[in-house]
This record gives C-alpha cells, sequence and structure tokens, in this order.
C-alpha cells in the first residue's frame, strides 16, 4: 500500500538495507508489486550477508506459519560490507555462524574445519562469508527453484523451522538445534563442540508436542512423510525419508519442557 500511495511505478525499485527479514519482506514485495520490479539487496547482518541475500527466496509468515506466501525473485545486485557486523550484537552473530556452520556441513568441509577449529575470535569473517556464499550460489544456479539439490539447504530447518514458530527464538538458533539431531553420531559430537563456544543452543525449552505439530503443518510434508537433508560427513548431504514418528523422537532429542 505504501509503495502505491508513494505513486511507485514499474522502473522504480525496492532498496533493502538490514537482515533477513526486510531481505524477504523488500523481496517480497519488489517480487508483487506490479508484478515484479527490481530488487537490490543490502543485507546488515552476519546471516543475511551469508545466506538470505542470495539465492532469490522472498517470503512472508501468514497465520503464523512461516514463510507460507512468497515467491522467487532475484536481486539485480548484492552489496555486502563485513564492517555493517560492528554493531551487531553477540546472539545475532552467533546466530549467522549457524547458517555458516551448515553451508560448511552441507558442501564444504573445509569451511566446516575452519570454523571448528578456530571458532569466531580468529576468523577472517569476509573469508567465512564468502565461502559460505560460494556454497549457497553453486547450490541455487544448479537448482533455483527447490527440487532435490536446493534442498539440501534447508539442513536443519524441518525443524528448526518448528521450533522457531513456537519458542520465537532467532532463527540461526533454531536452525543450529535442527541441526542436530539429522547427522551421524560422529558429525553430531563434532557439532555440538562447535555451537556450545559459538553461543549456540544445543536444546531448547519449549512444548515438544507445540514443536511436532508446527512441523507436521509446514509445506514440505507430503503424504506424512517428511524429506529431511542429512549429513553423515562434514561436506555432504543427503535427502531422505522420514516419518513422523522419527521426527517425532528427534524433537524430544532437543526438546524439553522445563
Ligand atoms: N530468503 C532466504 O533465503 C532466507 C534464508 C535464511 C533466513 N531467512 C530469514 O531471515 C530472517 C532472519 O534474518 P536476520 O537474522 O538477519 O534477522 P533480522 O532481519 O530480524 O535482523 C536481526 C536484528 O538485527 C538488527 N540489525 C540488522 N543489522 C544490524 C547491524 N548492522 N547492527 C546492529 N543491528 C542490526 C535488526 O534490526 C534486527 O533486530 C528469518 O526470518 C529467516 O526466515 C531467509
Amino acid at each position: 500500500m505504501s509503495m502505491l500511495q508513494a505513486g511507485f511505478t514499474r522502473r522504480d525499485c525496492v532498496i533493502a538495507v538490514g537482515g533477513g527479514v526486510p531481505g524477504d519482506i523488500g523481496g517480497f514485495a519488489a517480487a508483487t508489486y506490479m508484478r515484479g520490479i527490481d530488487f537490490y539487496n543490502i543485507p546488515t547482518t552476519l546471516l543475511s550477508q551469508a545466506d538470505s541475500s542470495i539465492g532469490g527466496k522472498t517470503a512472508v509468515n501468514l497465520g503464523g506459519v512461516k514463510n507460507i506466501a512468497g515467491a522467487f525473485w532475484q536481486p539485480r545486485k548484492v552489496l555486502i560490507d563485513p564492517v555493517t557486523l560492528n554493531t551487531l550484537d553477540e546472539r545475532q552473530i552467533a546466530a549467522g555462524m549457524a547458517e555458516i556452520v551448515k553451508a560448511g556441513l552441507i558442501a564444504d568441509a573445509e569451511l566446516f574445519r575452519c570454523v571448528e577449529e578456530n571458532c569466531k575470535s580468529e576468523m577472517d569473517m569476509a573469508k567465512v562469508i564468502e565461502a559460505a556464499l560460494k556454497v549457497k550460489k553453486a547450490v541455487v544456479e544448479e537448482d533455483e527453484r527447490e527440487g532435490d539439490l536446493r534442498r539440501i539447504l534447508n539442513f536443519g530447518h524441518t525443524i528448526g523451522h518448528g521450533i522457531e514458530s513456537v519458542t520465537g527464538m532467532l532463527h540461526g538458533e533454531c536452525v543450529a538445534m535442527g541441526m542436530i539431531p539429522m547427522c551421524s553420531a560422529e558429525v553430531r559430537r563434532r557439532l555440538v563442540r562447535v555451537l556450545e563456544p559459538l553461543g549456540l543452543p544445543v536444546s531448547a525449552d519449549c512444548d515438544s508436542e507445540a514443536v511436532f505439530e508446527a512441523v507436521m503443518h509446514d509445506k514440505k510434508i507430503v503424504d506424512g512423510e517428511v524429506m529431511a537433508v542429512y549429513v553423515s560427513e562434514p561436506g555432504t548431504a543427503k535427502i531422505v525419508k522420514l516419518t513422523a514418528e522419527n521426527i517425532r523422537d528427534m524433537i524430544d532429542s532437543i526438546c524439553h519442557t522445563a
């Protein structure tokens, strides 16, 4: 409505400045206004710089359901300056690190090892952001519209989105927890050792039944089966089909009622 009142035409553009939330909302507004106008993204959080600003997925929540209305709409340009991270608080930095850990685990074992060995204090943030973006770029260039390949970017998101809807914790925090049950015992051991020093949660105080319900309402459920991403060793990911019972057990392993 604001764009209409301001007299936006097809020749105008939307520029999102901020984190993943303005990026998603701005991108969605650009995708739908007059059937699509130009979009530019200037991400200023670690999560948006390392992940959400590229790939063309835009979405908003409706009726408490995460990302239920959206569009694929590629930005014309993305401008990233890690200096903006100087004002970002520790919790938001940690949340962004979760998506970087995810990128390493699904497709770049070296990136995972870098995070594992250096933790955030000694890491060159620009290099780490670039490495995570390269993972996403390679996947999206092969599969823009979420066929099997792009699904690997959802590692940690199946259960993570459920926890996010129920608890309102940060997206990256929920992705961190959501990755834990979706990997082999050895990767899980290493992952938990990476997440804790980064300040990311490895379990949540919440109603596991409510999380289960939220996961089951997710749009990626087909015939009662959930396609999820599983990592058996760092740098490789595969799609697995899980039953509702599998999902329930996984949620129970990380969600505990206080
Ligand atoms: N479209 C995608 O592909 C995609 C991928 C991953 C996540 N997401 C979405 O991104 C969202 C999370 O993004 P986010 O973590 O950036 O959240 P956000 O946009 O809410 O930003 C987090 C907070 O940081 C503040 N902030 C932003 N830049 C700052 C800066 N430089 N200094 C100080 N404070 C600053 C914001 O005001 C906000 O309070 C979720 O809604 C998630 O669903 C989208």
